[in-house]
């Protein structure tokens, strides 16, 4: 796994948009699969720039996002269609018929909705490129502990710790859902690049697990340890439980230098 270190998140923002510009500059109509949370604001606002600059166009991209609440509506304002809207495709050119969450109603049937999620992602040629977050407790998309490491989409209870981390988001006595419609373990492994972001000391345990920790759905991030091209870019805060994080630098910078 190639491990980027950071001083800051500003900088890990601008190392992650760079792997994502220039892809996109190389496939302009590449599919990438995106996150929500707090981490990956810093990298859209870069995303954002660069197209406002010239620099990148989104017109030919499509994307898939890792997870949607379940039973919320896309113009709710904690569904994750919205924190897209607000963060990325309302700032950019892409179309809005390219963008896709996996977005289920009560009203639908889930695992309906999310076969239909996978089959859109293979018509459109898989994904190029996955961005990912990391829960405390090491979940991608909400492919929580316990999650079977070759699982693919589909509706996951939330973990208490889960919800305890994601209440921050959430004003006291708003409905705060515990239902979510993810990609499983298994979608996520056939992207053909992971980018995972990680900042801040709450997420160096996860992190260290996933690094060199075992194998294991208790840390679902640690099947990353089995895809063949992964890039995790990382702050310093959330490197402090990497063991050999010296080597991780040492080794990125050599690279730079080849
Ligand atoms: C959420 C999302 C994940 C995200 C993670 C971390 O629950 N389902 O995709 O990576 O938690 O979020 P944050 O970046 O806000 O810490």
């Amino acid at each position: 796994m190639r491990v980027i270190i950071t001083d800051d998140a500003k900088q890990a923002a601008l190392e992650a948009a760079e792997i994502i510009i220039s892809l996109i500059k190389r496939k302009p109509d590449c599919v990438l699969g995106l996150a929500t949370g707090s981490t990956p604001i810093g990298l859209y606002e870069v995303l954002v720039e660069a197209f406002k600059s010239g620099e990148v166009s989104f017109s030919s991209v499509s994307t898939f996002n890792l997870d949607e609440y379940y039973d919320m509506s896309p113009e709710h304002h904690q569904s994750y269609r919205y924190f897209m809207d607000q963060h990325l495709f309302s700032k950019v050119d892409i179309k809005p018929e390219n963008t896709f969450l996996p977005e289920c109603s009560g009203k639908q049937s889930a695992e309906e909705v999310a076969k239909q999620y996978e089959m859109e992602i293979k018509r459109r040629g898989g994904i190029d490129l996955q961005l990912l977050g990391i829960g405390e407790n090491g979940h991608i998309g909400f492919n929580e502990p316990g999650s079977s490491l070759a699982s693919r989409t589909r509706l996951k209870t939330l973990t208490p710790n889960t919800l305890e981390a994601n209440s921050r988001l959430f004003e006291d006595g708003e409905f705060q859902p515990t239902l979510a419609m993810t990609m499983g373990v298994g979608t996520i492994m056939d992207a053909k690049q992971v980018l995972i972001l990680a900042t801040g000391t709450n997420k160096s345990e996860a992190i260290g697990n996933m690094l060199l920790g075992s194998i294991t759905s208790a840390c679902p991030a640690s099947i990353l340890q089995m895809h063949p091209h992964v890039t995790a870019v990382i702050d310093r805060d959330a490197s402090i439980d990497i063991e050999n994080s010296d080597y991780f630098e040492l080794s990125e910078s050599n690279r730079r230098k080849l």
